[in-house]
């Protein structure tokens, strides 16, 4: 079953399709961060798979929190001011126009994600202070042409560009596919540019098992990379301090109760020399 939704807040363009009927990533994401943006099959999927394993709740939860500690790195320390976050998902707490404009309210940010009902929450994602900008493009992340070509809009590509590829690489089939990816955006953008990436890595055998279930029945699928592959997407580029590591383990905020446990995905931010 295909359910087209209600757009009449939408100003232009065509309603897209929402296939209510399989489990799409954007949305169980969605689900697992305890938001309200999924529908009944998503929900089913999210909560066999936490029931199967639970720390998917706590990766979930960790995978957001690591990726407002890097931006937060990357508008401070780093003195970025340009963000392309290519599989942006849902609109969530902290997404990524948020956190860079607390520390500098001239950044501009454009999302990229190919999903209609991401499409559909694009506007929440639109949302800039008047000093920055923000921009949306509904467009898949291997048609890195148009991606470009619509961020140069908002991006000026002779200054450097935060690019952050969060929870997208693994769903692209394979390895080759995704570095190959990550090298075209890379390559057009100028020395002082930076690579957010994370995902989750195959280290874990109960977490590989629990990604078969989301294999079989949810859209796209996840495939889970070794460290070593998850490294190949950052090279020639230089890794800040501390390198590719769990995501409980990149620069944590101070906790009383000390360093949580490792969760088997993986994120690194490295500068383009
Ligand atoms: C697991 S969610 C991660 C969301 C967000 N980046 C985060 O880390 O919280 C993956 C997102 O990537 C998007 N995505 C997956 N494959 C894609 C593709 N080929 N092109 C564009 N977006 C894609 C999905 O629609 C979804 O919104």
């Amino acid at each position: 079953m295909t359910e087209e939704i209600d757009l009449s807040g939408k100003d232009e363009g065509e309603k897209p399709k929402i296939d209510s009927s399989v489990p799409q990533t954007a949305r169980v994401w969605n689900y697992w961060l305890g938001g309200k943006d999924n529908y009944a099959v998503d929900r089913a999927l999210g909560d066999e798979i936490t029931k199967a394993f639970p720390i998917m709740l706590d990766i979930a939860r960790a995978d957001r929190a690591v990726l407002n500690r890097a931006v937060r790195y990357l508008a401070g320390e780093a003195g970025v001011r340009q963000f392309l976050d290519v599989g942006t998902g849902l609109p969530t707490a902290n997404n990524t126009h948020e956190v860079a404009q607390s520390v500098a309210p001239e950044s501009r940010i454009v999302y990229v994600d190919y999903d209609p009902l991401v499409l559909v929450h694009a506007r929440a994602l639109l949302t800039s202070g008047p000093e920055g900008a923000t921009d949306y493009i509904d467009a898949d992340i291997r048609d890195t042409e148009t991606i470009l070509r619509e961020a140069g809009r908002t991006l000026d590509f002779s200054k450097p560009v935060a690019v952050i590829l969060s929870g997208i690489l693994a769903h692209l089939p394979t390895v080759e596919e995704a570095r190959d990816v990550v090298r075209r955006i890379m390559d057009v953008l100028p020395s002082g540019s930076y690579l957010v990436a994370l995902d989750g890595a195959n280290t874990n055998p109960e977490l590989n098992q629990v990604m078969e279930i989301w294999n079989e029945t949810a859209n796209p699928p996840y495939t889970m990379r070794s460290p070593q592959e998850i490294r190949s997407y950052f090279d020639g580029l230089e890794f800040v301090e501390p390198g590719l590591v769990d995501v409980t383990v990149w620069r944590p905020d101070p906790s009383p109760s000390g360093p949580p446990p490792t969760l088997d995905n993986l994120v690194g931010v490295a500068r383009k020399p």
